[in-house]
């Protein structure tokens, strides 16, 4: 699978890139196709690191060409600047995942609005918009060494598009994803992972995340 992960040179991005790239090959975004590049050559090296049989390819482009090259295309961008990038793309088959996260109220677009949704409105597609991978803090994601240790729940209209991402966040290792129901029911998936980054801030629990049992 083709996977492009837009804003890839950022925290979360990262981590994500480098546990997709065991089984896909990765095109990393950026407004920068330069920064790009030179972010894509320096995820090679630390997953050659990790395993010295790494094969896939991790490229760089800019944040267009990256989400109309791939087959999946996940907006690890901010809510404001990924909302802005969804109006000039125009993408006619790619699943879209969303892993955004409305941390800052200021930029609250409606009180029952998911960031999902708002993604999925500047599109202009809903049943190829897929939300997930909320509750993992980015720190887990960045250390390949150790597990990620948590799970997602998983929000899309069309089914089908939503259990193809849940597959592809499984060959993570450690995370389950479940499928939870129509993408109307991210604003509450989203919502954990703001009760999570609260709780994180109270400083007595390190990148807290959550198990379904
Ligand atoms: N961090 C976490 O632990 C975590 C956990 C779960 C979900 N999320 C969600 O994942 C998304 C990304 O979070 P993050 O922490 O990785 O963000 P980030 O590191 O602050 O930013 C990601 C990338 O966005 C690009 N960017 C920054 N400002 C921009 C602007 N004004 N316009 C366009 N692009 C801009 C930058 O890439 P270039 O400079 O290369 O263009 C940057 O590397 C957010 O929606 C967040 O809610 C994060």
């Amino acid at each position: 699978m083709k996977v492009a992960i837009l804003g890839g040179t950022g925290k979360f991005g990262k981590g994500l890139a480098l546990r997709l790239a065991k089984s896909n090959d990765i095109i990393i975004g950026s407004r920068d196709r330069s920064k790009a590049k030179a972010t894509a050559d320096l995820y090679t090296n630390i997953c050659k690191k990790h395993n010295s049989n790494f094969s896939n390819s991790i490229e760089g482009e800019d944040n267009v060409s990256a989400a109309q090259s791939a087959n999946i295309v996940f907006f690890c961008l901010k809510l404001g600047p990924a909302l802005e990038l969804a109006s000039s793309l125009n993408l006619k088959k790619q699943i879209v995942v969303s892993p955004i996260v409305n941390i800052n109220s200021q930029e609250s677009l409606h009180p029952r609005l998911s960031c999902a949704e708002a993604l999925a409105a500047k599109l202009g597609f809903r049943d190829r918009v897929v939300s997930a991978l909320h509750p993992i803090p980015y720190k887990r994601l960045a250390d390949i060494e150790k597990p990620v240790n948590c799970d997602v729940l998983v929000c899309g209209d069309d089914v089908r598009n939503a259990m193809k991402v849940c597959k592809m966040i499984e060959e993570i290792g450690d995370v389950r994803a479940f499928y939870a129901g129509p993408l109307k029911l991210s604003i509450y998936v989203e919502g954990i992972a703001v009760a999570l980054v609260s709780l994180a801030k109270q400083g007595n629990i390190e990148n807290p995340t959550i198990r379904i049992v």
